[in-house]
């Protein structure tokens, strides 16, 4: 897709940001104007992303501020409220574009999904989600800002995936609780968004077996796997102006999967 400056004076929370969807996702906002702060709870990994943001920006000459990585655990509340003091203390205003790309997966059939898998996994991808969107849309109300809050869900969310009780439960909520965000933040001019990603080819899915991906791509219309920069495009859009009319909705990215 062609660089457009449609985030030129954003700033944007990326969580998730050291890998897969987070990482093309913060090249992307970044290659779109924004600056962006790249949060993982793999610290060195954040910064290696800040660090490629860089890099390409001296590369391409593309502006965009100055990038900057943190470290946080989204599913622990006092390691999310910390981060959104640290970002806006860095950047002296809250981010007006703040995406949920923190995620795990602990698979196993539901008669033998241990308690514990289940809990880290709701922690994480659903908890998580809940904390980082309140934090977000608490410093954007009290500051008197608009946003745009994108969430990661999963098609898996919509139609569940064997193996993956924990992850379909997280992800389904996921679009409940962005759904209900919408309603709530519409009024503060805070828009709210959930991406669907289908099978996107990541560290999450490369360690699927690959009797499992040859039969998935027999599935996809479009024949093919997704790359996270397919993901990447889509929430540009959402956290731009071009979509200022759109909350509440869930974008599926899936090459027709399940359609
Ligand atoms: N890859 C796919 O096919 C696919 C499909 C649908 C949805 N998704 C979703 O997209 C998102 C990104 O997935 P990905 O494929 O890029 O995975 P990935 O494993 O490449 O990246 C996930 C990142 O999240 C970070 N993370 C994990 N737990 C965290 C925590 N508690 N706090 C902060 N950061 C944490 C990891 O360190 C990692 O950098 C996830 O929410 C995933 O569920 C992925």
């Amino acid at each position: 897709m062609a660089s457009q400056l449609r985030l030129r004076s954003a700033l944007a929370l990326v969580t998730g940001a050291g890998s897969g969807i987070g990482r093309a996702v913060s090249a992307r906002l970044a290659r779109e104007g924004a600056t962006v702060a790249a949060c993982d709870v793999d610290g060195t990994a954040a910064q290696e992303t800040v660090r490629l943001l860089d890099g390409s920006r001296s590369e391409e000459g593309a502006p965009g501020g100055n990038h900057a990585a943190f470290q946080a655990d989204v599913s622990e509340a006092r390691a999310t409220r910390r981060l959104l003091e640290k970002v806006q203390a860095s950047f002296s205003r809250p981010p007006s574009v703040v995406v949920s790309c923190a995620g795990i997966t602990r698979d196993e059939f539901l008669l033998h999904m241990s308690e514990d898998d289940w809990d880290q996994v709701i922690d994480v991808n659903l908890k998580g989600i809940f904390l980082v969107t309140q934090a977000a849309a608490q410093a954007l109300v009290s500051s008197g800002c608009h946003g745009s809050i994108i969430n990661i869900s999963s098609i898996v969310g919509k139609v569940g995936n064997i193996g993956q009780i924990n992850y379909a439960a997280s992800k389904a909520g996921v679009i409940g609780l962005t759904q209900t965000a919408a309603r709530e933040l519409g009024r503060h001019g805070i828009r709210c968004n959930s991406v669907l990603p289908g099978f996107i080819a990541t560290p999450m899915t490369e360690k699927m077996p690959q009797k499992v991906k040859d039969k998935v791509i027999g599935m996809i219309p479009m024949g093919h796997w997704g790359n996270p920069e397919d993901v990447a495009d889509v929430v540009a859009f959402l956290a731009s102006e071009d979509s200022g009319y759109i909350t509440g909705a869930s974008v599926e990215v899936t090459g027709g999967l399940f359609m």
